[in-house]
Protein backbone atom coordinates (compact mmCIF):
# COMPACT_ATOMS: atom_id res chain seq x y z
CA UNK A 1 0.00 0.00 0.00
CA UNK A 2 1.12 3.85 -0.41
CA UNK A 3 0.13 6.47 1.48
CA UNK A 4 0.82 10.13 0.75
CA UNK A 5 0.65 12.34 4.10
CA UNK A 6 0.30 16.30 2.68
CA UNK A 7 0.53 18.79 4.96
CA UNK A 8 0.41 22.60 5.34
CA UNK A 9 2.24 24.01 8.57
CA UNK A 10 2.91 27.44 9.37
CA UNK A 11 5.09 26.77 12.71
CA UNK A 12 5.84 23.18 12.35
CA UNK A 13 2.89 21.54 14.53
CA UNK A 14 0.95 20.06 11.53
CA UNK A 15 4.56 18.75 9.82
CA UNK A 16 5.11 17.18 12.94
CA UNK A 17 2.19 15.51 13.17
CA UNK A 18 2.24 14.35 9.40
CA UNK A 19 5.68 13.13 10.42
CA UNK A 20 4.38 10.59 13.27
CA UNK A 21 1.74 9.69 11.04
CA UNK A 22 4.23 8.42 8.67
CA UNK A 23 6.36 6.56 10.74
CA UNK A 24 2.89 4.59 11.28
CA UNK A 25 2.38 4.09 7.75
CA UNK A 26 5.82 2.89 6.77
CA UNK A 27 5.03 -0.02 8.82
CA UNK A 28 2.87 -0.88 6.24
CA UNK A 29 4.37 -0.32 3.04
CA UNK A 30 5.37 3.14 0.81
CA UNK A 31 5.15 6.42 2.13
CA UNK A 32 5.69 9.88 1.33
CA UNK A 33 5.35 12.87 3.16
CA UNK A 34 4.96 16.33 1.24
CA UNK A 35 4.54 19.70 2.04
CA UNK A 36 1.02 21.17 0.09
CA UNK A 37 3.48 22.82 -2.92
CA UNK A 38 5.16 19.53 -3.37
CA UNK A 39 2.10 17.76 -3.96
CA UNK A 40 1.74 17.67 -7.39
CA UNK A 41 -1.19 15.58 -9.23
CA UNK A 42 1.04 13.03 -9.96
CA UNK A 43 2.11 12.07 -6.28
CA UNK A 44 -1.63 12.21 -5.61
CA UNK A 45 -2.37 10.06 -8.26
CA UNK A 46 -0.24 7.17 -6.88
CA UNK A 47 -1.76 7.17 -3.36
CA UNK A 48 -3.90 4.17 -2.09
CA UNK A 49 -4.11 6.22 0.85
CA UNK A 50 -4.35 10.34 1.25
CA UNK A 51 -3.90 11.35 4.74
CA UNK A 52 -4.50 15.70 4.53
CA UNK A 53 -3.44 17.96 7.60
CA UNK A 54 -3.26 21.57 7.92
CA UNK A 55 -3.55 24.14 11.14
CA UNK A 56 -7.17 25.81 11.97
CA UNK A 57 -6.85 29.72 11.43
CA UNK A 58 -10.29 31.41 12.45
CA UNK A 59 -12.49 28.32 12.51
CA UNK A 60 -10.99 26.74 9.65
CA UNK A 61 -8.53 26.38 6.72
CA UNK A 62 -6.03 28.90 6.72
CA UNK A 63 -6.60 31.60 4.15
CA UNK A 64 -4.15 34.18 2.44
CA UNK A 65 -5.35 36.75 5.15
CA UNK A 66 -4.63 34.66 8.25
CA UNK A 67 -1.20 33.56 6.73
CA UNK A 68 -0.65 36.66 6.67
CA UNK A 69 -1.44 37.01 10.50
CA UNK A 70 0.44 33.87 11.27
CA UNK A 71 3.65 34.97 9.94
CA UNK A 72 3.35 38.89 11.78
CA UNK A 73 2.61 36.70 14.70
CA UNK A 74 5.68 34.74 14.60
CA UNK A 75 8.11 38.08 14.47
CA UNK A 76 6.15 39.29 17.24
CA UNK A 77 6.08 35.93 19.00
CA UNK A 78 9.47 34.82 17.77
CA UNK A 79 8.02 31.57 16.84
CA UNK A 80 10.01 29.83 14.19
CA UNK A 81 8.49 28.99 10.62
CA UNK A 82 8.38 25.65 9.73
CA UNK A 83 10.93 25.34 6.17
CA UNK A 84 8.31 24.45 4.29
CA UNK A 85 6.05 27.68 5.10
CA UNK A 86 6.32 29.07 1.87
CA UNK A 87 2.13 30.42 1.97
CA UNK A 88 0.55 28.00 -0.13
CA UNK A 89 -2.85 26.62 1.24
CA UNK A 90 -4.63 23.99 0.93
CA UNK A 91 -7.54 25.83 -0.01
CA UNK A 92 -5.38 26.66 -3.08
CA UNK A 93 -4.09 23.08 -3.92
CA UNK A 94 -7.47 21.61 -3.93
CA UNK A 95 -8.92 24.37 -6.34
CA UNK A 96 -5.77 22.90 -8.86
CA UNK A 97 -6.77 19.00 -8.16
CA UNK A 98 -9.11 17.22 -10.06
CA UNK A 99 -12.16 16.29 -8.66
CA UNK A 100 -11.86 12.17 -10.43
CA UNK A 101 -9.90 11.05 -7.43
CA UNK A 102 -9.97 7.29 -6.41
CA UNK A 103 -8.02 6.78 -3.56
CA UNK A 104 -8.94 6.54 0.38
CA UNK A 105 -8.51 9.36 2.13
CA UNK A 106 -8.64 11.21 5.76
CA UNK A 107 -8.18 14.70 7.06
CA UNK A 108 -6.72 16.05 10.43
CA UNK A 109 -5.52 18.97 11.60
CA UNK A 110 -4.18 20.83 14.42
CA UNK A 111 -5.75 23.25 16.60
CA UNK A 112 -6.21 24.74 19.89
CA UNK A 113 -7.14 23.03 23.15
CA UNK A 114 -10.60 23.42 23.70
CA UNK A 115 -14.15 22.38 22.70
CA UNK A 116 -14.68 22.74 18.89
CA UNK A 117 -17.62 24.99 19.39
CA UNK A 118 -15.24 27.70 20.64
CA UNK A 119 -12.06 27.01 17.93
CA UNK A 120 -13.62 25.41 15.03
CA UNK A 121 -11.80 22.84 13.14
CA UNK A 122 -10.01 23.12 9.74
CA UNK A 123 -9.90 18.68 9.58
CA UNK A 124 -14.04 18.81 8.78
CA UNK A 125 -13.70 21.63 5.79
CA UNK A 126 -10.06 19.55 4.69
CA UNK A 127 -12.44 16.76 4.79
CA UNK A 128 -15.64 17.74 2.56
CA UNK A 129 -13.19 18.68 0.07
CA UNK A 130 -11.50 15.58 -0.27
CA UNK A 131 -15.12 13.81 -0.29
CA UNK A 132 -16.26 16.47 -3.04
CA UNK A 133 -12.99 15.64 -5.27
CA UNK A 134 -14.32 12.07 -5.07
CA UNK A 135 -11.93 10.73 -2.50
CA UNK A 136 -13.35 7.93 -0.97
CA UNK A 137 -13.17 8.61 3.38
CA UNK A 138 -12.11 6.06 6.02
CA UNK A 139 -12.97 8.24 8.81
CA UNK A 140 -13.91 11.29 10.56
CA UNK A 141 -12.02 14.29 10.70
CA UNK A 142 -9.63 14.43 13.62
CA UNK A 143 -7.51 17.24 15.62
CA UNK A 144 -4.37 17.08 17.70
CA UNK A 145 -3.90 19.75 19.94
CA UNK A 146 -1.70 22.86 20.63
CA UNK A 147 -1.39 24.82 23.40
CA UNK A 148 -1.43 28.77 23.69
CA UNK A 149 2.42 29.16 22.88
CA UNK A 150 1.67 26.63 19.95
CA UNK A 151 3.88 24.06 21.15
CA UNK A 152 1.81 20.90 20.60
CA UNK A 153 0.80 18.87 23.90
CA UNK A 154 2.28 15.68 25.56
CA UNK A 155 0.70 13.50 23.92
CA UNK A 156 -0.58 14.18 21.15
CA UNK A 157 2.03 12.90 18.73
CA UNK A 158 1.49 10.12 20.26
CA UNK A 159 -1.94 10.20 19.62
CA UNK A 160 -1.38 10.36 16.23
CA UNK A 161 0.52 7.32 15.65
CA UNK A 162 -2.42 5.67 17.16
CA UNK A 163 -5.00 7.52 15.14
CA UNK A 164 -2.66 6.68 11.93
CA UNK A 165 -2.60 2.96 13.01
CA UNK A 166 -6.41 2.43 13.68
CA UNK A 167 -7.22 4.63 9.72
CA UNK A 168 -4.84 2.32 8.71
CA UNK A 169 -6.59 -0.48 9.93
CA UNK A 170 -9.52 0.11 7.63
CA UNK A 171 -7.93 -0.10 4.50
C1 LIG B 1 -3.95 33.61 12.35
C2 LIG B 1 -4.26 32.45 13.25
C3 LIG B 1 -5.57 32.12 13.54
C4 LIG B 1 -5.84 31.02 14.37
N1 LIG B 1 -7.16 30.70 14.61
C5 LIG B 1 -7.43 29.59 15.38
C6 LIG B 1 -8.78 29.20 15.61
O1 LIG B 1 -9.75 29.82 15.15
N2 LIG B 1 -9.00 28.07 16.36
C7 LIG B 1 -7.96 27.34 16.90
O2 LIG B 1 -8.23 26.35 17.56
N3 LIG B 1 -6.67 27.70 16.67
C8 LIG B 1 -6.39 28.80 15.93
N4 LIG B 1 -5.08 29.15 15.72
C9 LIG B 1 -4.01 28.32 16.27
C10 LIG B 1 -3.53 27.37 15.21
O3 LIG B 1 -4.47 26.34 15.00
C11 LIG B 1 -2.15 26.82 15.55
O4 LIG B 1 -1.26 27.90 15.43
C12 LIG B 1 -1.79 25.72 14.59
O5 LIG B 1 -2.46 24.56 14.93
C13 LIG B 1 -0.35 25.48 14.53
O6 LIG B 1 -0.11 24.64 13.41
P1 LIG B 1 1.25 24.80 12.59
O7 LIG B 1 2.34 24.82 13.65
O8 LIG B 1 1.32 23.62 11.73
O9 LIG B 1 1.18 26.10 11.83
C14 LIG B 1 -4.78 30.26 14.92
C15 LIG B 1 -3.47 30.60 14.63
C16 LIG B 1 -3.20 31.68 13.82
C17 LIG B 1 -1.78 32.03 13.53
Amino acid sequence: MKTVVVYESVYGNTHQVAECIAEVARTKGEVMVVPVSGATEEVVAGADMLIVGGPTHVHGMTSATTWRGAIADAEKKHLQLDPDAVGMGLREWFDGLGTQQHARAVAFDTRFDGPVVFTGRAAKGISRRLDEHGFALCAGPESFLVDKANHLIAGEAERARRWAADVLETV
